[in-house]
């Protein structure tokens, strides 16, 4: 699948059909059915990308015709971590893909008097140490909120952790260069900015809403 690289760790995947299905899921018109299902198989798209490198175990298989060595991808191996609440729809498309995949998540708030980010729920598998944490959200806006679950996730001692987003705004993979310049994004496109609201801009607005239909 084709990739572009902008920064050394992130990596834009310019496959057409990730492209297609993000210009449908730009559209204003898009509906909420349709927004989610899209952001799911996207997400699929881009597990396709982020594990073409994970390691195959071979394993003794009997075909109808004779016995034979086939490799497996060893799932329960990938943690997808999602930030609550948009990141639910990423993790769902890529648990489709690899449905043997745990599965955590991370509870995050930006406190608006002290501008600290605060969690306020952590659930992740036992043994990170021997598994790769897929961190996952639609956006990255400034990057708060994802570098604090990166930081998370981190404290865990996984073996490896990727980020996974749709689009990504230049500020926010920035902040994430800094603190975490060793976790590598994997994202569908890099947009022009922030607006004075902090929305990615163009984006597709509050990702939020337009999954869960809560506008
Ligand atoms: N979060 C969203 O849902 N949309 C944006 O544009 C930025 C952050």
């Amino acid at each position: 699948m084709a990739s572009r690289t902008l920064h050394s760790r992130v990596h834009v995947i310019d496959h057409p059909l990730v492209q297609h299905k993000l210009t449908l899921m730009r559209k204003r018109e898009t509906s909420s059915s349709a927004f989610r299902r899209l952001a799911s198989e996207i997400s699929g798209l881009l597990a396709y990308e982020v594990t073409r490198h994970h390691p195959l175990t071979p394993t003794r298989i009997n075909t109808p015709m004779r016995p034979m060595t086939a490799f497996l991808l060893d799932g329960k191996k990938l943690v997808v971590i999602s930030i609550l609440r948009a990141g639910i729809a990423i993790a769902d498309g890529i648990i489709s893909a690899i449905p043997s995949a745990r599965i955590g998540h991370i509870g995050l708030y930006r406190d608006r008097r002290t501008e600290m980010t605060v969690e306020y729920y952590f659930k992740a598998p036992r043994n990170m140490s021997d598994r790769t944490a897929l961190v996952v959200d639609p956006m990255v806006a400034t990057g708060h909120s994802a570098e604090a679950a990166i930081a998370r996730v981190k404290s865990t001692s996984p073996k490896e952790l990727v980020f996974i987003c749709l689009i990504a705004a230049p500020e926010g993979v920035e902040y994430l260069h800094k603190y975490h310049p060793d976790v590598p994004i994997y994202c569908a496109a890099v947009d022009e900015g922030l607006d004075s609201s902090g929305y990615i801009v163009p984006g597709f607005g509050d990702a939020g809403d337009r999954i869960f239909g809560t506008k």
